[in-house]
C-alpha cells in the first residue's frame, strides 16, 4: 500500500501507471457526475505544511480537499510559527504530527530534517515540491495533461523537451525518475550552466532543433531563488517557433511572460499550460483519497 508520495525513486512502473490512470478517471467521474461521486465524506484532517512559496500546488491541493469533503488546514512557515524561536525543522513537523491528522503534505527546500522525517512518519505523506529535487505531483499534472491531449493511456515513446533552467528544476528531476520507469524520453534545451548532468537527457543548443525533435515542450523558468543566472533570450519561445513545429507548449509555472516565452503564448492555441493548472486539482485530489482510503494502487 502506498502511504508516501516523495521521490517516486522505489515506486514500480504499475504504481505510477495506476495513478495517470486514475487521476484521468477520476476527472472524467467529476465532469460526469460532480464532485459528490468522488467525495470522501469521512471526518479526516489534512495539513498543508509549506516553508516555501506557493500558489499553483498550494490552491489545488486546498480546493481538492474541500470538493472531497476533507477539512483542511494550510499552515506556512515563517516567523510567525516557533521556527523563529530557534525549534529545529524535525521538532516542528512532529508538533503537527503529534496533533493526529490524517494526511499531511510538505513543500520545502532540501533539509535532512524533512526527509527524516518522511522516512520515519506513520502518517500518509505528500510531498509537494521539495528544493530543487522532488515536485511528483506536478510531474503526474503534466502527464495526465499530455495523456489527456493525445488521447493515449501510455506516455511509452513521448518525445519530452525541457527548455530553460533544468539544472535547478525539481519538476525535471521528478520527470528524469518517472521517464526511465514510463519509458518516455527527456531531452533539455539551454547553455550548458542550466542543463542536468544526467546521462539519459538528450542535449540540444539549438531550440529550433530541439523543437523539430519534440512531441511536447515543458519551458521552465530561471530560479533566481536558487541562485540561477538568466537562461539566454535565445532560449525564449515565440510564436513563430511554436507555429513551425506546431507542439503543444506546457509549462509548470509561476511563468514569466515576455522572458520565458512571448507575452500571449500562455493563451496560445497550441498551449496547453492552463490546462496544467486545471488538472493539478485532479491528480491531488486522487492521491489524496488513495492515501486517505488506505487504496491499494
Ligand atoms: N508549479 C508550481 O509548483 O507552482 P507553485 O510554486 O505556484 O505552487
Amino acid at each position: 500500500m502506498l502511504t508516501k508520495i516523495f521521490s517516486l525513486q522505489q515506486e514500480p512502473k504499475s504504481t505510477l501507471e495506476s495513478i495517470l490512470r486514475s487521476s484521468l478517471t477520476l476527472k472524467q467521474t467529476v465532469k460526469e457526475q460532480g464532485w459528490s461521486a468522488v467525495a470522501i465524506n469521512k471526518p479526516h484532517i489534512v495539513y498543508q505544511i509549506f516553508f516555501e512559496p506557493s500558489t499553483r500546488t498550494r490552491v489545488s491541493f486546498e480546493t481538492a480537499a474541500h470538493r472531497l469533503g476533507v477539512q483542511h488546514s494550510y499552515f506556512q512557515m515563517d516567523e510567525f510559527t516557533s521556527i523563529s524561536k530557534g525549534e529545529g525543522i524535525l521538532d516542528s513537523l512532529n508538533v503537527f504530527k503529534a496533533n493526529l491528522p490524517d494526511l499531511i503534505i510538505i513543500r520545502s527546500g532540501v533539509h535532512a530534517d524533512v526527509e527524516k522525517f518522511f522516512e520515519t512518519c506513520d502518517i500518509p505523506l505528500i510531498c509537494a515540491g521539495y528544493g530543487q529535487l522532488y515536485h511528483p505531483t506536478q510531474a503526474f499534472l503534466d502527464l495526465m495533461t499530455i495523456m489527456e491531449y493525445q488521447n493515449t493511456l501510455s506516455v511509452a515513446g513521448l518525445k519530452l523537451l525541457f527548455v530553460g533552467d533544468i539544472k535547478n528544476s525539481r519538476v525535471a528531476h521528478s520527470h528524469s525518475i518517472m521517464s526511465e520507469k514510463l519509458g518516455y524520453e527527456l531531452a533539455q534545451c539551454a547553455e550548458e550552466q542550466h542543463l542536468s548532468s544526467e546521462p539519459h537527457w538528450k542535449k540540444f543548443t539549438q531550440l529550433d532543433e530541439a523543437m523539430n525533435w519534440a512531441d511536447v515542450v515543458i519551458r521552465l523558468r530561471t530560479q533566481k531563488e536558487r541562485g540561477s543566472a538568466d537562461v539566454s533570450k535565445d532560449f525564449r519561445i515565440t510564436q513563430a517557433l511554436l507555429e513551425k513545429h506546431d507542439i503543444p507548449l506546457m509549462h509548470p509555472g509561476p511563468f514569466l511572460r515576455g522572458e520565458d516565452f512571448e507575452d500571449s503564448l500562455a493563451e496560445h492555441r497550441n498551449s496547453l499550460i492552463w490546462k496544467q493548472k486545471e488538472n493539478g486539482q485532479y491528480v491531488r485530489a486522487f492521491l489524496m483519497k488513495a492515501l486517505l482510503n488506505k487504496e491499494k494502487i
